[in-house]
């Protein structure tokens, strides 16, 4: 914490407060404002976090102006390139890229704890056959709890360490058997001698009848998918595993939450909603069209994939997700108009006065859509693949802050804007 303090004056009243100033090693400066309703009698109004900081965190930064994000001090582009997603979930959840041997201890521990508990099948034989993956993942996962009561104890940094395993390795087997059990497929149990990303498109696509073929291009794909995915500082999801946490809830229940908020269109629910947007769009030469639709706000309809509450400039994993697109869908040989479609839009978008002044450029989600659909992943899994990698973040920010000595239960205040004080009137003279 710096020695530089910020005065609050209210003429009005000549209440003053000297607010300390908060500083990390990284970004902006912020006010510590935990007096300033006791000395001056104001709270803070800030709708949506625009400007709050709600914790301090080593995990992620962002620069939103200069499309900057680093995990732990590491550029996505560096781990983009040469990273795989299991040593960037080291990297979050223990702070340092792991040498050989933690790598190998990890990668066992985690493919260890890839087995779901077999009375977790009937459960999701329990969801009607066209349940939506995401409803069957959010419930499964918040499930858990019920089979690892006996290891709850946040107390524990062994077992809070355990739950952070568990988290990261069953999410792929628990979202696969989510989608088999959709299409009525036997679920697939995880195989120990392939790695995580690569079992993961076993489990989705391997049937008991042949071996499955599967392209390595498909796997590195998704792994590099998973790395930009994995981790995105204090955004809907994770906050909302931050702020359920805070309760002393259980992790199962916290980063059920999470996919809860991450369903939605806002948030991770974009990707599905992009590639329905582009679909219905259908030929490069409605563009014209979609793109006014988006400007006129009685249409109730946004461009999907455009826009991010952080970035103003551009979105670091748009770029590196756009040029993985053009290779993927060369390499695997798919021809996808939907591809010109999208590029059409973009182009069209960033040359447009409405979308250049409110600095809304492609995000993550705009391209990786078409990337799952080239892999042959279902559209309503999209948000399920997001979920996968993002458990990564969500379990480092858990594990964070079960270590810091300043989180206390979230519990924002609010401006009361509802009726006064009134009598209760008995029911007959309404
Ligand atoms: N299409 C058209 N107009 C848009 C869009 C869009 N995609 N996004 C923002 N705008 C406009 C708003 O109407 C508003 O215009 P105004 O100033 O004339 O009122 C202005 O841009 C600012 O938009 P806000 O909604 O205030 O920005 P906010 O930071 O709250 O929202 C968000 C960010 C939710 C991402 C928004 O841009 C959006 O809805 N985008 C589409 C959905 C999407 O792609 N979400 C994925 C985000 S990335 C992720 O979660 C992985």
């Amino acid at each position: 914490m710096s020695e530089k303090t910020v005065q609050i004056v209210d003429p009005a009243s000549s209440a003053k407060a000297e607010l300390p100033v908060v500083t990390g090693t990284l970004g902006d400066p912020a006010i510590d404002i935990g007096k300033l309703n006791r000395e001056t009698g104001y709270y803070t109004f800030d709708p949506g976090f625009m400007a709050t900081a709600s914790t301090r965190s080593s995990v992620t930064f962002i620069d939103g102006d200069k499309g900057v994000l680093l995990y732990r001090g590491y550029p996505i582009e560096q781990l983009a390139k040469h990273s795989s997603f299991l040593e960037v979930a080291y990297l979050l959840i223990k702070g340092e890229l792991p040498k050989p041997a933690e790598f190998s201890a990890f990668e066992h521990q985690i493919t260890h704890h890839t087995m779901m508990h077999e009375s977790l099948k009937n459960f999701l034989h329990g969801f009607h056959h066209d349940a939506h993956p995401m409803a069957m993942l959010c419930a499964s996962i918040a499930s858990l709890s019920a089979f690892y009561h006996d290891t709850l104890d946040l107390s524990d940094p062994e077992q809070r360490q355990l739950a952070a395993i568990r988290l990261i390795a069953k999410m792929p087997t628990i979202a696969a058997a989510a989608y088999r059990y959709s299409i009525g497929w036997p679920v697939r149990y995880p195989r120990n001698n392939l790695e995580y990303v690569t079992r993961f498109l076993h489990m989705m696509y391997e049937v008991p009848s042949e071996p499955l073929d599967l392209n390595p291009v498909a796997a590195k794909a998704l792994d590099l998918l998973f790395i930009l995915h994995a981790d995105h500082e204090q955004n809907a999801s994770t906050s909302t595993v931050r702020l359920v946490g805070s309760t002393g809830a259980n992790p199962y229940a916290c980063v059920a939450a999470g996919i809860a908020a991450l369903w939605g269109p806002a948030h991770g629910g974009a990707n599905e909603a992009v590639l329905k947007m582009l679909e219905e769009i259908g030929d490069a030469k409605h563009v014209g069209r979609a793109v006014e639709r988006a400007k006129d706000k009685e249409s109730g309809f946004r461009l999907m994939g455009f826009g991010h509450r952080v970035y103003k400039n551009f979105d670091p994993r748009a770029t590196i997700i756009r040029d993985m697109c053009h290779k993927v869908l060369a390499d695997l040989h798919v021809n996808d108009p939907l591809l010109d479609v999208a590029m059409e839009l973009e182009e069209a978008a960033l040359k447009d006065d409405y979308f250049v002044e409110r600095k809304l450029y492609p995000n993550v989600d705009f391209y990786s859509g078409i990337i799952y659909k080239a892999l042959k992943i279902p559209t309503d899994m999209f948000t399920v693949m997001f979920a996968i990698a993002r458990t990564a973040g969500w379990v480092a920010h858990w594990l964070e802050q079960h270590t810091d000595a300043d989180t206390r239960i979230g519990r924002p205040r609010q401006i009361y804007c509802g009726p006064v004080e009134r009598d209760y009137v008995d029911r007959a003279r309404r």
